[in-house]
């Protein structure tokens, strides 16, 4: 099953010039919690931009390129991976950038949404998501609200 999980700013924003566009410590350590041990794809753009490198999950990289590494393993082909592991129960954190997060989005029933308290610029942003497919849990952070969306079941 794939699960996404993204911080995002008032108007969705995501990112800008390769990174966030905000700094959020309490949120970068509810991603850690989430994250630990687990399985995590990124797109290439993201992955290379990462502050500081990602210990203790097993990472698994979005890219065209013939990228070689001990530190990750190359999805090529990113629409058979979603296809293959929707229903799957390996579980998939798919951690951005915005064209993985638009790719990944209909093959996904779970997300971790931060909602950080930013208006400001950005030049990625966050999909759309139809709301009322989803079953909606909020956690109060004392520096953003955590969104917690289960896609309802087509039978409920
Ligand atoms: N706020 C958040 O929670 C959050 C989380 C993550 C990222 N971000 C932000 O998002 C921005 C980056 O987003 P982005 O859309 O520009 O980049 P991205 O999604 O991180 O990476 C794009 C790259 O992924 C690869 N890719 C995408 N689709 C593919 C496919 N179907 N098959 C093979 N490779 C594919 C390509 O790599 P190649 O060019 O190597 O082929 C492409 O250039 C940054 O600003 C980042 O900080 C924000």
């Amino acid at each position: 099953m794939l699960i996404i999980v993204a911080a995002i700013g008032k108007q969705g924003q995501l990112g800008l010039n390769k990174v966030m566009p905000w700094h959020n410590p309490e949120d970068l350590n509810h991603f850690k919690n989430l994250t630990m041990d687990k399985k995590v794809v990124f797109g290439r753009v993201t992955y290379e931009n990462l502050p500081k490198k990602l210990k203790g999950r097993e990472i698994f990289l979005v890219t065209t390129k013939d990228l070689q590494s001990d530190e990750f393993t190359v999805i090529k082909d990113f629409k058979a991976f979603c296809q293959e592991h929707q229903q799957s129960d390996d579980v998939y954190y798919i951690c951005g950038g915005e064209s993985i997060y638009e790719q990944a989005l209909p093959y996904t029933d779970e997300f971790y949404l931060s909602m950080i308290d930013y208006s400001g610029p950005a030049d990625t942003f966050f999909p759309e998501v139809a709301l009322h497919d989803f079953d909606e849990q909020t956690i109060d952070y004392d520096t953003f609200t955590l969104y917690h969306l289960k896609r309802k079941r087509k039978d409920s």
